[in-house]
């Protein structure tokens, strides 16, 4: 298992990311591989009609490995942990948390993705984009993040990406990582911690949700 930063040693809160050739201490290792008889034995049929109507072979390998690692997580947490999934090019990132976290959300793109002008200015107003510059943040980078905070919420029905506004961002260098911590603020007015990591290629970011009273502030 990787350690990723303080959300995950504050909250209890882990990320695994599962790739071909992953680093010794990723959690899972192995290649995405399709549905079998036994996974999909263990999954609802609304699931499984959602598996039927993926169309592409790749796509489908993430999908199936994301429910094996989903089902796994799910015995050792318990069934009221929050867990979200994220894939992209064969990578497959995981966040789980334990009870006391109320969502949590995983983004994961590859690194060199490029994103247009015009979706940067929709996602971003001149205070976040002035949050950004100042952490040295990539417009990539605060779109995993906000997809991230999007998908720790729970109520998030309805809401898009520019409905989570950045309200701090700082880059940490800790023992030859660099990452970036921030907070972001939700609908209703939550404040949702997250973290931009930089894993073999790729921009994983990591949002929780927390209890109003567990959350602090940095900075
Ligand atoms: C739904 C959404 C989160 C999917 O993101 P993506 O980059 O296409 O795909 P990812 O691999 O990162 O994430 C997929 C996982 O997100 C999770 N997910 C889907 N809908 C979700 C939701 N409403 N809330 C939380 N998690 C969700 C699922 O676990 C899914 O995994 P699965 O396909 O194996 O079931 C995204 O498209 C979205 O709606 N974002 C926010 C809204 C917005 O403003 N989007 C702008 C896009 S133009």
């Amino acid at each position: 298992m990787s350690d990723f930063g303080p959300i995950q040693r504050r909250w209890r809160a882990f990320i695994a990311a599962h790739a071909p050739g992953a680093r010794a201490e990723a959690l899972f290792s192995a290649e995405p591989r399709a549905a079998d008889e036994r996974l999909l034995s263990r999954l609802p049929p609304l699931r499984i009609s959602e598996y039927q109507r993926i169309s592409s072979e790749p796509r489908a390998r993430e999908w199936a490995e994301a429910r094996r690692l989903e089902l796994e997580l799910r015995e050792r947490l318990g069934a009221r942990a929050s867990l979200s999934i994220a894939h992209s090019q064969g990578v497959i990132a995981v966040g789980a948390t334990g009870e006391e976290i109320t969502g949590v959300g995983v983004d994961l793109e590859g690194a060199v993705r490029q994103l247009s002008e015009a979706t940067l200015s929709r996602l971003l107003d001149s205070e976040e984009a002035r949050l950004a510059k100042d952490a040295q943040a990539s417009g990539l980078e605060i779109w995993t993040l906000k997809e991230a905070a999007f998908k720790a919420t729970p109520d998030n029905t309805g809401t898009v990406l520019s409905s989570y506004l950045l309200k701090h961002l700082e880059q940490v260098n800790e023992a030859q990582t660099r990452y970036l911590q921030g907070n972001v603020q939700g609908p209703a007015g939550r404040t949702l911690p997250v973290e931009v990591h930089f894993w073999n290629g790729f921009i994983i970011s990591f949002a929780v949700c927390v209890r109003e009273h567990l959350v602090s502030t940095p900075g």
